[in-house]
């Protein structure tokens, strides 16, 4: 069984579910979600609610004490991926080695819904020098994580499991709980800090519209794609239905997202906590500065190298029937 721990973002006690809590008689291996309601932190008696899952998210800040989710598996790097180069889009620079997208992100560059730009472009439009971000992607390059999955060259039921498991379900976890908070920052500061309202209100429809949105691809997409790859043909729209259309909505909707994000940054200055801000208020807009990040990485896989990649497995098996028909 795999244990979590949550963190009550009050006093920083960690709720080991491995551990369980044994000063309230709470046995080893009882998950959060079964404590009960009424139960509070030992330590400083604040409630459930409180507490926040201590993901690959949180680890930035919980790092001594928690542990990642989904760790990516070991499996070969291809040593064979482009150097980078200023006509390379900045999508496929990070599809080739993850570990440029930090680079990319300290420049505000955009390779998720962006990603079809080319580095000289988005360089040009952020103002900074090419050549500065080029000698940064290099030295990413050397340092790159030979174990790191290289999602450009393996099974779409793979990669479509991985954004599952590492991405959608994690996110419906913090939606849930970053929504709690949004709404408790907003009702406490909110005559303080007006624009904390506003947070609050973009964020619910950027909660409601990611929960919809991961659905569709979880229900209706994703299965089409993993059909296209063992079928040849996207047997799970009907016989005629082709994967472009909702490829298209669902591109779409990133873009929505993106804008929803972009607004809560500039809402929030940044991310950044007022000198008055509580614990909650900080924890809150942490979170939300990682489920950015996180959104990029997730957008990133679907835009720059599922859907390329499903779309020409699509193309493929249609001049093949084609060919078989002539
Ligand atoms: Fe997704
Ligand atoms: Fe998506």
């Amino acid at each position: 069984m795999k244990y979590d721990k949550n963190i009550c973002t009050v006093c920083n006690y960690i709720y080991d579910e491995a551990l369980g809590e044994p000063r309230q008689n709470i046995p080893s291996a009882l998950k959060f979600d079964d404590l009960s309601d009424e139960w509070t932190c030992p330590e400083c008696n604040s409630a459930k609610e409180m507490f926040q899952f201590c993901s690959c998210v949180s680890l930035p800040i919980y790092e001594q004490t928690c542990v990642a989710h989904s760790p990516e598996p070991a499996q070969s790097n291809d040593q064979s991926a482009s150097v980078a180069s200023k006509a390379t889009p900045v999508g496929l620079l990070v599809a080739e080695r993850p570990a440029r997208a930090s680079v990319l992100e300290a420049f505000g560059i955009d390779y998720c819904c962006g990603g079809k730009t080319t580095l000289e472009d988005a360089c040009r439009t952020k103002g900074v020098r090419v050549e500065e971000v080029l000698d940064k992607l290099l030295l990413a390059d050397q340092q790159d994580d030979p174990g790191a999955q290289d999602w450009t060259k393996a099974k779409l039921n793979d990669l479509v499991e991985h954004i599952i498991t590492s991405y959608h379900e994690p996110l419906r976890k913090e939606l849930s709980r970053v929504a709690l908070l949004a709404e408790k920052v907003a009702r406490v500061h909110g005559v303080k800090h007006p624009e904390m309202a506003q947070v609050r209100d973009v964020f619910n429809q950027f909660k409601a519209e990611l929960e919809l949105h991961m659905q569709k691809e979880e229900m209706i997409l994703f299965p089409g794609i993993v059909s296209v790859e063992t079928t040849g043909s996207p047997q799970h729209f009907g016989c005629d239905g082709g994967i472009e259309h909702p490829i298209e909505v669902m591109g779409k909707e990133h873009d929505d997202a993106g804008e929803a994000l972009r607004i809560m940054r500039q809402l929030t200055n940044n991310y950044a906590p007022p000198a008055d801000a509580c614990n909650t208020f900080k924890v809150m807009l942490f979170s939300l500065s990682q489920i950015e990040s996180e959104m990029h990485q997730h957008v990133h896989k679907e835009n720059n190298i599922l859907f390329p990649r499903a779309l020409e497995l699509s193309k493929s098996g249609q001049l093949a029937k084609a060919a078989l028909v002539l």
